[in-house]
């Protein structure tokens, strides 16, 4: 059986906010709960899920930490490993394909030196690809936190990299405050 990992905490400010979401579900059902306390653990924790985050929420929601595990292995937007302060998600399904994300992704490595999984040495951005994001009517289309960006050129690649540059852009915002 895996060691467990140190068990990690919400900051107090979001544990009423975690506690409201258990409490839409009736007594028995909490597992319902997991995605989006799985979202806001991920945002608490710079961007990603260690395995002490994960098992704190199987301890929170009264799960085996392998029903955890499964769900935050299942989705892309979950990170189980740490990445940058800006995370950028380049679809890579049909529609965007056709539309040129390959050279949209392209363009991303070279501007920023890294391949997908992978995070610049400033720790600022990782790419990564993913599957449909659902804007398929404007293709290509990438997604950072909870932006989409849509009907990319290389040219708006350009614009968006210098302007998140200067904002320092973190993307793992807490979604539900
Ligand atoms: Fe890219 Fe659907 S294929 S958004």
């Amino acid at each position: 059986m895996q060691e467990k990992q140190n068990i990690s905490a919400f900051k107090s400010e979001t544990i009423e906010l975690v506690n409201k979401i258990i409490n839409r579900y009736p007594e028995g059902r909490q597992k319902s709960a997991l995605l989006p306390i799985l979202h806001i653990a991920q945002a608490e924790n710079n961007g990603w899920l260690s395995t002490g985050i994960m098992d704190y929420v199987a301890l929170l929601l009264n799960l085996q930490p392998i029903e955890v595990y499964e769900v935050a292995t299942f989705y892309s937007m979950f990170n189980l490993e740490p990445v940058g302060n800006c995370v950028i998600e380049v679809c890579q399904t049909g529609p965007c394909w056709l539309k040129g994300s390959d050279e949209i992704l392209a363009h991303f490595e070279k501007r920023l030196g890294i391949k997908p999984g992978e995070t610049t040495e400033d720790g600022k951005f990782t790419l990564k690809t993913v599957e449909c994001l659902a804007a398929c009517g404007n293709a290509p289309v990438i997604q950072v936190g909870t932006d989409y960006h849509e009907n990319l050129t290389t040219e708006k690649v350009d614009e968006l990299i210098e302007k998140w540059k200067a904002e320092n852009k973190v993307s793992h915002s807490n979604p539900y405050l």
